[in-house]
């Protein structure tokens, strides 16, 4: 399929590695130009010599703090000043701090807020307004699955991901009139540094080794197995294109099944 993307300009963030950076080389594999950020100039540059290294050229890196209002405001003027215009962006961040319910302290929780709703509410205030006036765009959130199912020592996440889904399922309502598509996609246990960490932070806390902690997130997972994160982007870049034209206000789980909800 072609997604159609020569020509057109994307934002994504939290990209230099994980699933944002799946993301970002996706949309450059399929032709389109893209700005890439995350909060360190070194990962970030990193992230810059394996595009290069596949020949993906069409792109640009900037730093910024995504907790940070005045980094968001810059790297979205930057990404103008680049572009020109935004046809669409992929909101991200980094993993929130984990704990169980009654021992997330204000300080941990207030980070959170910051880097997984406000950092979505500040990055649509700024630029689904030039989206409406261009007749169109797409905005992607990734979410996680906490968004149809808790997960357990993931309060931050069971609690303000659903936030992040009901904010953007309104936003969705508000701009469909004008051709602007927001969509949400819900990982499940896909292989990243962040699923590496956690793991391993739950067999300290519990005392299994890495594999049984492993062995035992599989086995709730229908497919068997984790995710690879080869197994990730494809959908995020379809949603992200003019090819998902009549699609809006969705959340799409990339899970291998374990979410059990019906809807
Ligand atoms: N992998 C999964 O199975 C899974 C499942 C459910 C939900 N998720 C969620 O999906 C998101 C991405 O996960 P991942 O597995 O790709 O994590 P990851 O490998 O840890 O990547 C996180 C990305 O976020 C960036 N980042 C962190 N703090 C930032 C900040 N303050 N400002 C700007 N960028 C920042 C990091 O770049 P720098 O360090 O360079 O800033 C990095 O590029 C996370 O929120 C995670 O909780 C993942």
């Amino acid at each position: 399929m072609n997604l159609e993307l020569s020509g057109r300009n994307y934002l994504v963030i939290a990209a230099s590695k994980g699933l944002g950076f799946s993301v970002a080389r996706e949309l450059l594999r399929e032709g389109a130009c893209v700005m890439l950020s995350s909060s360190n100039a070194a990962r970030l540059a990193d992230a810059a010599e394996r595009l290069w290294a596949e020949k993906l050229e069409n792109f640009q890196t900037t730093v910024a703090d995504l907790r940070n209002p005045a980094d968001i405001d810059e790297l979205v003027r930057e990404t103008f000043n680049a572009f020109g215009r935004i046809d669409g962006f992929l909101t991200n961040c980094g993993g929130p701090p984990a704990g169980p319910p009654l021992e997330v302290t204000d300080e941990k929780w207030q980070l959170a807020f910051d880097s997984v709703f406000m950092s979505v509410v500040r990055l649509c205030r700024l630029i689904v307004p030039s989206m409406i006036e261009l007749g169109g765009g797409s905005v992607l959130a990734i979410t996680s699955t906490t968004v149809k199912q808790p997960i357990e020592n993931l309060t931050t996440s069971n609690a303000l991901r659903p936030a992040v889904v009901g904010y953007l399922r309104y936003l969705a309502n508000e701009v469909a009139a004008k051709n602007v598509r927001v969509n949400a996609v819900a990982p499940g246990r896909i292989l990243t540094e962040r699923t590496q960490e956690l793991d391993t932070a739950l067999a300290a806390r519990t005392g299994q080794s890495l594999d049984e902690v492993r062995s035992r997130s599989a086995e709730e997972i229908p497919m068997k197995r984790l995710g690879d994160i080869s197994e990730f982007p494809a959908l995020c870049a379809f949603l992200l294109s003019p090819r998902a034209s009549y699609i809006t206000g969705q959340t799409f789980c990339i899970d291998g099944g374990r979410v059990q909800s019906l809807w």
